[in-house]
């Protein structure tokens, strides 16, 4: 049998050894020949191509497309079920690292862990101060999270183990969540006000987008921090930018920002108060390897039976 040949960019060495010889990877491209076209029979979805109608057009012989990640804000997922080409992505596998991000991230800013390590290394350290760097103290704080799925039960799994008293806003109350993790509904204009730390934790859809700007922002105490760990269109980046400079909020932890990777010169990126990580938060050895894995099965699974182990629905 001759390989089965997938469109897919940037696919790392484990990515390729695991997919093995039976399948033949080519370069993403919006514009194939039509003779490039047609031997395509899926597309791999890593590191978040675009994904739309047009798209899936230029490929007559599409029979999946199997997503590298657990978010498809970058897929359209409708278009892809208006023409029966299922979509699969890989959930659960990633909630554990994603949790520990979040709390990597608070923790470094609300402790100063990255503008202590500058200062740690550099001339001006000469001596201990105990009147430098004193941070906000995380243990038996409040912490807000904004959609408590799958990731942000176990951020809340985790923040019991800091005594924080915890918040959720979704749209929907957990009762079963309430009752295994303490966690507390409210709205989020009341979450808002009360969270020391405001984690935020859904998927990006018409709802989410531009969820967080001036007015959430001031809604928020001058001593909370923000985490974004959902997508960067969930919070407006102006008005953050705003908001971090005049001190509205005390500080930012970002995985993900708007647009990703910010211009380099983006004033944001010269604020002391933010911490930002290069959408890190699966990115551990264990995860990534069965996030291939899932992709991979659940490409087989696509381009033989059409029953995906993980399938995104409209
Ligand atoms: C996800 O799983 O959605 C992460 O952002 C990586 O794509």
């Amino acid at each position: 049998m001759p390989p089965a040949v997938v469109m897919g960019d940037g696919l790392p060495p484990l990515f390729l050894e695991l997919l093995g010889p039976d399948v033949e990877v080519v370069p993403w491209t919006t514009e194939p020949s039509s003779a490039d076209a047609r031997r395509i029979v899926a597309l791999i979805t890593y590191g978040h191509p675009r994904v739309d109608g047009p798209l899936l057009d230029r490929f007559p012989n599409l029979k999946v497309v199997t997503n590298h990640g657990v978010g498809v804000d970058h897929i359209d997922v409708a278009a892809c079920a208006a023409r029966r080409i299922p979509v699969g992505n890989t959930p659960g596998c990633l909630d554990a690292s994603t949790a520990d991000m979040t709390f990597a991230l608070l923790l470094a800013v609300a402790r100063n862990v990255v503008v202590g390590d500058h200062f740690a290394r550099g001339p001006e350290f000469t001596h201990y101060d105990p009147a430098m760097w004193i941070g906000s103290e995380v243990s038996g704080s409040t912490l807000g999270i904004v959609g408590l799925g799958r990731i942000g039960r176990q951020v809340a799994q985790r923040a019991r183990g800091f005594d924080m008293r915890i918040l959720y806003h979704n749209r929907h109350r957990d009762t079963a969540a309430e009752r295994e993790l303490g966690v507390v509904w409210c709205s989020l204009d009341e979450l808002l006000a009360q969270g020391d730390f405001v984690s935020l934790h859904c998927p990006l859809t018409p709802q989410t987008t531009g969820l967080i700007g001036q007015p959430q922002l001031r809604r928020m105490k001058p001593s909370a921090f923000l985490i974004n760990m959902a997508r960067g269109p969930v919070v407006q980046t102006e008005a953050l930018l705003v908001a971090l400079r005049e001190r509205w909020i005390a500080g930012a932890g970002l995985d993900v920002t708007d647009p990703e990777p910010l211009p380099r010169n983006h004033p944001l990126l010269g604020l002391d108060n933010l911490v930002i990580a290069p959408h890190l938060g699966s990115a551990s050895n264990r995860t990534r390897r069965r996030m291939i894995e899932m992709s991979i099965e659940n490409l087989w699974a696509g381009l033989t039976t059409g029953q995906l182990s993980w399938s995104v629905q409209p």
